[in-house]
């Protein structure tokens, strides 16, 4: 009947970003100063499961975050919302109607939770809207392009659209329609390829990534240099290494890269800390473990908050977290790292 809710749920995986997005030229719609690069995990690892219910006796839209209900108003929301709903009027405007389309003017009921600690630097909110977006889709039979409309809800959603390698290209244009994520390599191009997340804290972040790419672009200087001169090069560098499975470029770049980023963090004014002494450790180790083989054989990167992600090849995986679990025994570090440690070790397919 009428009257049934149409029920969709879908999953997005966490992305990282190896090539860092940090700083906005456009807050309304989300357009970046520099283009970004990252690896988007395996869906059974980190990743948000978001489930969308239509039906007529909805009197409003409604969401609820990990159990707990949240302001439907937020502006990001909304934008993803409409943007949505409006593909699926052009749609049916178009004659190229569905079958969900008699649900359209619909009210939703969304329901979204994440496996991994929310807002803690793990890239919960790319998860996030990126499901989002995809869900709402399905349900109002929208299909094609929809990274454009994640970006509206969390820059860095884009780049989860899609698997295995994305850059997400930053565009010229002023109404954003060419700011778009687009798949590198897909997710079965470097097979051996591991990722491992080291939580050193799984609290909230202290500085959100909105006000805190805002204070930047307002007061670093080594910003407007990282995105004008450092970023278009490293970008041309990193893809090449992707393709090429050049793991010490991209290792180097990746090492590189988030160093810089946090380097623009302490270059805002008042400065910004993500990193935390066991952040710290986390790269004192890498460096030296690399420097014992005369190779560069692990990299780590941080986004927004003081977890290391670290990447490696699968044959270095067990010795690397021994060492790691040498250094950073289960019992004895004040419960700094969830149950120890590695939350968890991920491919990409
Ligand atoms: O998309 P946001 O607003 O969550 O910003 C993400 C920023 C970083 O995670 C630090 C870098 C990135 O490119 O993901």
């Amino acid at each position: 009947s009428m009257d049934k809710p149409n029920i969709v749920t879908c999953t997005a995986p966490v992305n990282i970003a190896v090539i860092k997005y940090w700083g906005k030229r456009n807050e309304d719609l989300i357009l970046p100063i520099n283009s970004s690069l990252s690896v988007t995990l395996h869906q059974d690892q980190l990743k948000t499961t978001t489930t969308v219910a239509t039906s007529r006796s909805f009197q409003e839209d409604r969401i609820w975050l990990n159990g707990k209900e949240e302001d439907i108003t937020h502006p990001r929301l909304q934008s993803c919302l409409r943007e949505i709903r409006r593909l699926a009027r052009k749609r049916r405007n178009d004659g190229e109607a569905g079958l969900n389309l008699t649900g359209m003017s619909h009210k939703v009921h969304i329901c979204s939770v994440n496996n991994f600690p929310t807002a803690a630097g793990l890239a919960s909110s790319a998860a996030g809207f990126a499901c989002l977006v995809y869900t709402l889709a399905q349900v109002f039979g929208v299909e094609g392009e929809l990274s454009g409309i994640a970006r509206q809800g969390s820059g860095s959603a884009c780049r989860s659209m899609y698997g295995g390698f994305v850059q997400w290209i930053m565009g010229k244009k002023d109404d954003g329609k060419d700011s778009l994520a687009q798949q590198v390599e897909p997710e079965t191009h470097w097979p051996d390829l591991r990722i491992l997340v080291l939580v050193a804290s799984a609290e909230r972040k202290q500085v959100g990534s909105t006000s805190g790419m805002q204070t930047s672009v307002q007061t670093s200087c080594l910003l407007k240099h990282r995105a004008e001169s450092v970023v278009p090069e490293r970008m041309v560098e990193m893809i090449e290494a992707v393709q090429t499975k050049d793991f010490t470029a991209f290792a180097e770049l990746t090492m590189k890269d988030s160093n810089q980023f946090h380097a623009t963090c302490l270059d805002t004014y008042p400065p910004i800390f993500y990193l935390n002494n066991v952040s710290r450790q986390v790269i004192n180790l890498v460096h030296r473990y690399n420097r014992h083989y005369g190779e560069t054989r692990v990299a780590y990167t941080f986004d927004a908050g003081p977890n290391a992600v670290i990447f490696m090849l699968q044959q270095h995986v067990t010795e690397f977290v021994q060492v790691v679990q040498h250094f950073f025994p289960p019992d004895t570090n004040g419960g700094q790292f969830i149950k120890g440690l590695p939350v968890s070790c991920a491919s990409l397919s």
